[in-house]
């Protein structure tokens, strides 16, 4: 037994207690925090928004929602903006949110052209931070802000779990890094809010009902169970990014992964 160990607690109705406190749900936040963050920017129906790596427009068309603001989505998968289209023509948007292909690290916007850049979620896939936070300050009026989300790996990330979502998922480990995360984005902007969500947003989901989190578990358990069940059927590559797939809530959940929430103000 360790010598930091003590039996007497791990029998004790102490141990008992605190599981019991832990019952209680907390105050959790959701990443809604994201709209939060734009709207305290100032946006309205005169706003123009940059949404880099917008994939189908979801979170731009509920920051539409939100403040009636017109969206210029940039993302790098031509499939992702066709379905993006049809979504977003079938909730009748289509005349404020655009969609164009093209690359975080050259975007297809002119300079000053925006009050708010939207990126979430994106940054962390990226290898070469300091020219993509170069292209979204790039595409601001002087005084926009930058909403910023990206789920950085804490110290609870072994390396190995890391390396796997690195090579299935593409993810970058040094752009999950907020150190250095924070250092590419104070080269151009000043911070003037920051969340870290931890485990509370996948907290927040599972308490108002949403299993998705609880499912991946399982998913991800049987999984890893069972793998010569489900790797010669479906592929290596497919199974190991299915695996991180479904871990990827879970690692938030845990703690191990969580997402941040930057609002930025270029000066
Ligand atoms: C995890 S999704 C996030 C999508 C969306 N921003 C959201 O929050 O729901 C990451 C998106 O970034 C896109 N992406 C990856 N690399 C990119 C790049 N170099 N330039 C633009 N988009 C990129 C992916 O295709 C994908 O749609």
């Amino acid at each position: 037994m360790s010598d930091e160990a003590d039996l007497s607690v791990v029998y004790s109705g102490a141990v008992d207690e605190v599981l019991a406190a832990a019952d209680a749900s907390r105050q959790s936040q959701s990443l809604d925090v994201v709209y939060d963050f734009a709207v305290a920017a100032c946006l309205d129906s005169s706003s123009v928004v940059v949404d880099a790596g917008c994939a189908t427009g979801e979170r731009a068309r509920e920051l539409i929602r939100r403040t009636g603001c017109r969206v210029d989505g940039v993302e790098l998968l031509p499939q992702l903006i066709e379905w993006g289209e049809a979504e977003t023509a079938a909730a009748g948007m289509a005349d404020r949110l655009r969609f164009q292909q093209g690359t975080i690290l050259n975007l297809p916007v002119p300079d000053g052209h925006a009050d708010l850049v939207m990126c979430t979620d994106v940054l962390g896939l990226i290898d070469d931070l300091p020219r993509a936070v170069g292209e979204c300050a790039r595409v601001l009026k002087p005084g926009g802000a930058m909403v910023c989300h990206v789920t950085v790996a804490t110290d609870r990330m072994a390396v190995f779990e890391q390396a796997e979502l690195d090579a299935s998922q593409g993810t970058v480990a040094a752009s999950m890094n907020k150190a250095l995360l924070e250092q590419a984005l104070t080269k151009h902007f000043v911070i003037e809010k920051t969340v870290d969500l931890g485990s509370q947003h996948r907290l927040h989901a599972i308490e108002s009902g949403n299993n998705e989190t609880l499912t991946n578990l399982v998913r991800a358990a049987r999984l890893m169970s069972w793998p010569d069940t489900y790797r010669p059927v479906h592929g290596d590559l497919a199974y190991r990014t299915a695996l991180t797939e479904a871990l990827w809530g879970v690692y938030q959940l845990l703690g191990k992964l969580s997402p941040v929430v930057w609002l930025l103000r270029r000066p």
